[in-house]
């Protein structure tokens, strides 16, 4: 066993496997029948990919040469600003760097804002990639409540009692995940003024921006002037392509704030110069291709919606919690023992798998999320197992 100093502190996790997943993996190795209600990646889930145009944009003879760019080449960073002229938010092309991940352009962000043990502003519940992103940059996370009265909404009360000197940045996932709930047009203009007034950045994750089941909230945060604004998004979810590795981050804001991030993200990006040149070329054609995804995705959602109201009418003890957007349903469940109890014993008693509300930092028990992406049928056959549980 290596001596414990001789690791970062910022990497002594707890690596055990949670009980949920060692259930999971013997539950797999011995053969069970599983129904998996979780299933999100989208290469699984049975949709219609255009393979020919897929591989075939990959094959551009431009990707022979190498012409660095901390940005990203101007081709594919011209396919992102069109994205966002077609939501009428103009995007110069300057304010765009092309990275690998979502998650590459939060490091990114963090590491352009913060300090060793600064702090950034996360809402609860949320998606639980922050915790680690947040650990490698050696940041802090304070959470600032959503609460939940016939629909989410952020407790500004609350996130203002969040803010201390060291707050470097405020993020905000529009819509959530998995609550599926957009940032509306009032909070937006508060988050502007608390967060100009103070001094914070906004960090506006926008990956499931695309999946609105109600055409009212959709305005992204790309073209933001109010604040000094990161707005994050890319092909993982908006093409359905997450084996791609392609996404980016547009800054925006009052100037000067805005010239002094750009100037500093370049030096970073310039550092890592992590995009490779056939899927930037690719882009273009990929991103076009989005429409056919969305509609299949959509389509699915609202029938595993309807489903899923469908048997919730036919019992008394769990409801749903109201889903504007994304991929995900919040299921509420009687609160007798704790979520990640309930999961296990969902899965060992009935063979389906779901996710605790613990995993997304619900604030207590009673709440299961499940993916509305997942196949109709396993979809069906899952919440009639889960319901027959209550
Ligand atoms: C809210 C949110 N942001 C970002 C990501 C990850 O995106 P990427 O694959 O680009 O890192 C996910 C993945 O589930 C997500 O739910």
């Amino acid at each position: 066993m290596p001596a414990k100093g001789m690791f970062a502190r910022r990497t002594n996790w707890n690596l055990e496997a949670n009980r949920l997943s060692e259930a999971l993996t013997a539950h797999r190795a011995a053969g069970k029948t599983l129904i998996d209600l979780t299933l999100s990646n989208p290469t699984e889930c049975g949709f219609e990919y255009d393979e020919k145009a897929i591989l075939g944009a990959l094959q551009n003879r431009q990707a022979l040469k190498y012409e660095p760019n901390p940005r990203g080449l101007a081709v594919a960073r011209r396919a992102v600003a069109q994205y966002y002229a077609e939501r009428n938010a103009g995007i110069s092309l300057d304010d765009v760097f092309l990275t690998t991940s979502t998650s590459e352009a939060y490091s990114y962000v963090f590491r352009t804002l913060c300090d060793p043990n600064d702090e950034l502003l996360i809402p609860e519940p949320s998606y639980p990639l922050f915790e680690f992103l947040a650990d490698i940059q050696d940041v802090r996370l304070i959470r600032y409540p959503l609460v939940y009265d016939y629909g989410w909404q952020i407790d500004f009360h609350a996130l203002e009692q969040a803010i201390t000197p060291r707050t470097r940045g405020l993020i905000v996932v529009h819509p959530n995940n998995p609550t599926g709930h957009f940032v509306k047009p009032e909070e937006m203009r508060k988050l502007n003024e608390i967060c100009a007034a103070r001094e914070i950045a906004i960090i506006a994750d926008e990956v499931f921006l695309d999946f609105v089941l109600n055409e009212k909230h959709t305005s992204t945060f790309a073209a933001n002037s109010g604040a000094l604004t990161f707005t994050l998004s890319g092909l993982s979810k908006i093409c359905g392509l997450p084996q791609m590795k392609t996404a980016w981050l547009i800054v925006g804001g009052p100037q000067p704030c805005k010239s002094q991030a750009l100037a500093r993200l370049e030096v970073i990006a310039d550092t890592y110069l992590s995009m490779n040149a056939p899927i930037q070329w690719a882009l273009p054609s990929l991103l076009s291709q989005r429409h056919i995804f969305h509609q299949q995705v959509l389509a699915r959602v609202r029938s595993n919606l309807r489903e899923l109201d469908k048997q919730l009418s036919a019992q008394k003890s769990c409801s749903r919690l109201e889903v504007e957007g994304g991929w995900n349903a919040v299921i509420r469940v009687p609160a007798t023992r704790s979520d990640e109890e309930l999961a296990l014993e969902l899965l060992a008693a009935r063979g389906v798998y779901v996710h605790p509300g613990h995993f997304y930092d619900f604030p207590s028990a009673g709440y299961l999320v499940v993916s509305l992406i997942a196949l109709q049928n396993e979809f069906l056959n899952g919440l009639k197992q889960l319901f027959l549980f209550f």
